[in-house]
Formats: structure tokens, C-alpha cells, sequence
């Protein structure tokens, strides 16, 4: 009697914590079938790669690719210019390499997928796929060499470095680094990042931690936000600052400091930016730091000129304050040249001109699950969004019609040969770039 009592007693308590992790995993996000399964199949599946051989497992995949397809939401827009699809499950995060060439996705399925940003307007868009063994990042960034990418492990709870090596072929493959980051954080993580400069990596969880680590995973700082909560943090795209929000209606931005030599110095505050009523949901910097933009509770998204010396104690200057209709979650991108801002909330998506402010661009239901995340390429020809297990790439029409009225003004001015051939180059390059989505439309 009494070993099965106590049997009975271990299945139970076994069967709560799956309960209970599952309600804690499973809150934000709904994992697909297969990652739910027990762990000595998901250990078999991934030795196995590919390669599922037997009926029942051919029967599996069978009801798997019926559900798929009922999930696989319909959209169609005359400025989508394509859509990435290869990943079975939801996408978490991903990120545009600085040299250009690729786009980095991760999902619940994992994998991380290089996909060729040259290809985006072909028909056929390859990529590349590298496996997360016995995990799944739900995070991944690129190094600025764009020869590795980071990844936050979902189940490790810490960072792991992939290096992509280039076959002779232009393939690639990955290999994770001898050893994963030390486990530091301990709520959730919000957001990681890679300065530009190559100095630093940074984490940042949901209560108020963020880290600064070196590239070889040794802690350089930990910095409390003090917002109750963290929402969102990143890096600056100039690698200079780190940023965050949260409950509180500030972003607070700091600097991260080194010594000539290349040593780690301290973080010291920069500056804040003040004015919202409510918690702050997302924002975003330019590529040199000079704008950033922000999204509220308060119903407003503001612009903002950051290009500040905040060290004579100069503030940053708010631009000016727009009505959004918003709601968790959203997300701000603001382009690398500063000319478009997109917002997303919920599944839909809003692009406006930050000369104006103005609403230009509206685009309804765009993904299946509610939009995770927003991203403009380097180049500023595409805005990407994700949130289910499609990547839309969308063409970047607002910033076009900003360059081409900008440069038309500056024609105008100009007073050398040199200039004005240079400034029409530009308006060329725009108009056909505009005109080949128009002739799409029809
Ligand atoms: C930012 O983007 C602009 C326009 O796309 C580009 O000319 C400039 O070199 C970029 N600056 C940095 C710091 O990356
Ligand atoms: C926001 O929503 C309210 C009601 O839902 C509507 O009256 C208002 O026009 C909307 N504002 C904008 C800027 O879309
Ligand atoms: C998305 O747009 C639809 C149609 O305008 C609207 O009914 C819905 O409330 C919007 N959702 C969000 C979260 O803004």
C-alpha cells in the first residue's frame, strides 16, 4: 500500500509543477505542439534533424502541417513587397546585420534563420537555418562584424554566442561558443543588445535590471532603472548609449564609458526624455543617435532631437506630440535616417512622416497573432514587422516621399553643379523606387 501512496503522491506533485511551469511559460506566448512534448522525445528530435522516419511520427507531422495551414493567416497590401516564410512556429525577435546583407530571425521552433536581405524583391528568398540545440532563443542579435549573432537561450536563461562561418560554397555554418553565458538575470528578459563599437553586450530583464557584459560574458556593470518595471531597452544604434522604459513615463538613456585604451570605465546617467503622462510602451533611435521616438499609455507618440550635450546639462528637445489609438503591445521603429516612424498595436500598424508627424500609412490585420516587433533595414528601403511564424517586408514609401520632397528643397538651394547633380541623383533614386510600387498597386 504505502509505495504506491507514495507514487500516487510524486505523480501528483510531478503533474502541479508541469502545471504550474506550463502557466508560467505558456502565459505570453502559446508554444506549438511540438515543443510541449517530453524532453527524450524533443532530445531525439533534434539529433535526428530532419529526419522523422517512423508512421507515427510521419502521422504527427501530417496533423501538424493541417494545422499550419488553418493558422496561416491571409494578408495582402500593395506596399507589402514580400513575405518571409520557414519558421514553424511564432517569431520572438530578429535583427538586420550592419553590413547590409541579413536579416536574423529566432522563433519558437528552434532555429535562428539568416535570411539574404539582395533577395527580398526575388521570388525566392533562401535562408539559412541554425539550431538551437535542446532549447529555442527567443532573442537574437548580430555581432558588427556581422560574423556572429547572439541568442537569448528560452530555458538556459542566458546568452549564447553563434559564430557563422562561410563555406566556399556562400553557405554558412554555425557554431555556438564552447560555453553559454553565467545565469544573472532573474525575471524575464526584455530585450539584449550589441554596441556597435563592439565593446559591449547588454541584457535587460522586467523588473528593473539591466547588465553590461563583456563580449566574453564577464559582468562590466548593472544598472537598476528604477521604472518599477522594464518594458523595453536597447542599445543605441551608434553603440554610445543604452536606454530603457517602463512603468514610469521617462526613458532614462546612459552612457556607457571606456577608457583610450579600450577599457570599461562606468555607466553614467546621459539623459532622460520627460513629458509623457503615462508608462512608456517602446521607442527607438535613429542610427546616430540624434532623434529618438516613443509611443505611450498616454495615447501620444512623441519625437524628440537627443542631439544634446547633455554634459552642459542641455536637455533633449521634444519635436512635438501625436495622437496614436494604442494598446499593449505596441512597438515603435523609427528609420535610420530619421524620416519614417511606424508604430504597431495589437495586429495592425500606423507609418507616419516625422517631418509632419502625420499619419501616411495604414496597415490592418497584418499578422495572424498580434504584432511582436518592428524593424526598418539599414538602408532604409523596408519596414519588417513579425508576431506569427511570417515575416511581412513592407516598402518603406514614407521615407521615399520624404527624401524626395527634402532634396527637391535643398535642389532649390543649391548652389554647385555637383550639388544639384548629387541632389537629383537621390530624387531619381526615390521616384523610381516609389514608381515601382505604385505600378505593383495597379
Ligand atoms: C545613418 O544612415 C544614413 C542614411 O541612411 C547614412 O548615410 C549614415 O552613414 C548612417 N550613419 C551611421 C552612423 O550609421
Ligand atoms: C481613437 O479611437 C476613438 C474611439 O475608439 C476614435 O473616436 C478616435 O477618432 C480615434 N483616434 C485616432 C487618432 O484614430
Ligand atoms: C486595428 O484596426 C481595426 C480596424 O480599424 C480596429 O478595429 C482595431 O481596433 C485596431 N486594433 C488596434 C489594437 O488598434
Amino acid at each position: 500500500m504505502e509505495p504506491f501512496a507514495v507514487l500516487a503522491l510524486s505523480l501528483l506533485i510531478g503533474a502541479l509543477i508541469f502545471l504550474i511551469s506550463a502557466a508560467v511559460t505558456g502565459s505570453r506566448r502559446s508554444l506549438p505542439p511540438e515543443n510541449s512534448s517530453n524532453s527524450n522525445d524533443e532530445d531525439s528530435k533534434v539529433s535526428n534533424g530532419v529526419n522523422e522516419r517512423n508512421a507515427a511520427s510521419k502521422k504527427q507531422k501530417l496533423q501538424r502541417s493541417r494545422k499550419e495551414k488553418l493558422q496561416q493567416h491571409v494578408f495582402t497590401h500593395p506596399l507589402l513587397a514580400t513575405t518571409l516564410k520557414g519558421h514553424s512556429a511564432n517569431i520572438s525577435c530578429l535583427d538586420f546585420s550592419s553590413n547590409g546583407k541579413y536579416l536574423a530571425s529566432c522563433a519558437d521552433d528552434r532555429t535562428v534563420r539568416i535570411w539574404s536581405t539582395k533577395d527580398f524583391l526575388e521570388r525566392d528568398h533562401r535562408c539559412v537555418r541554425a539550431n538551437v540545440e535542446l532549447d529555442h532563443a527567443t532573442h537574437v542579435c548580430f555581432s558588427p562584424d556581422s560574423r556572429a549573432f547572439i541568442t537569448w537561450l528560452a530555458n538556459e536563461e542566458t546568452i549564447r554566442v553563434f559564430k557563422m562561418i562561410k563555406k566556399d560554397d556562400g553557405s554558412f555554418t554555425f557554431t555556438a561558443a564552447p560555453e553559454d553565458f553565467a545565469k544573472k538575470h532573474k525575471a524575464p528578459i526584455v530585450n539584449i543588445g550589441i554596441a556597435e563599437t563592439g565593446k559591449f553586450i547588454m541584457s535587460a530583464s522586467s523588473d528593473t535590471t539591466i547588465l553590461i557584459w563583456d563580449l566574453k560574458g564577464e559582468v562590466l556593470a548593472t544598472i537598476n532603472t528604477n521604472q518599477m518595471n522594464n518594458a523595453f531597452a536597447t542599445v543605441s544604434p551608434c553603440g554610445r548609449f543604452v536606454a530603457s522604459c517602463g512603468f514610469t513615463p521617462d526613458v532614462k538613456v546612459w552612457e556607457v564609458c571606456f577608457i583610450k585604451s579600450g577599457e570599461f570605465r562606468e555607466v553614467t546617467r546621459a539623459f532622460d526624455l520627460k513629458g509623457h503622462s503615462a508608462g512608456i510602451y517602446s521607442f527607438a533611435f535613429s542610427n546616430d543617435s540624434r532623434r529618438m521616438a516613443t509611443v505611450s499609455k498616454d495615447g501620444t507618440w512623441k519625437l524628440w532631437d537627443t542631439d544634446v550635450e547633455y554634459k552642459q546639462q542641455q536637455d533633449p528637445y521634444l519635436l512635438f506630440t501625436m495622437k496614436c489609438n494604442v494598446s499593449d503591445p505596441c512597438r515603435i521603429a523609427l528609420s535610420p535616417d530619421a524620416r519614417a516612424v511606424a508604430i504597431s498595436s495589437g495586429f495592425n500598424i500606423t507609418v507616419h512622416s516625422t517631418k509632419t508627424g502625420k499619419q501616411e500609412e495604414e496597415l490592418l490585420n497584418v499578422h495572424g497573432e498580434e504584432i511582436a516587433g518592428l524593424a526598418f533595414d539599414i538602408n532604409n528601403r523596408f519596414l519588417v514587422s513579425y508576431g506569427d511564424r511570417a515575416i511581412r517586408v513592407f516598402h518603406n514609401v514614407v521615407g521615399y516621399r520624404a527624401v524626395i520632397e527634402e532634396m527637391e528643397g535643398r535642389l532649390k538651394k543649391a548652389t554647385t553643379d555637383a550639388m544639384r547633380e548629387r541632389l537629383q541623383q537621390q530624387i531619381n533614386d526615390a521616384q523610381s523606387a516609389l514608381e515601382a510600387v505604385c505600378t505593383k498597386k495597379e
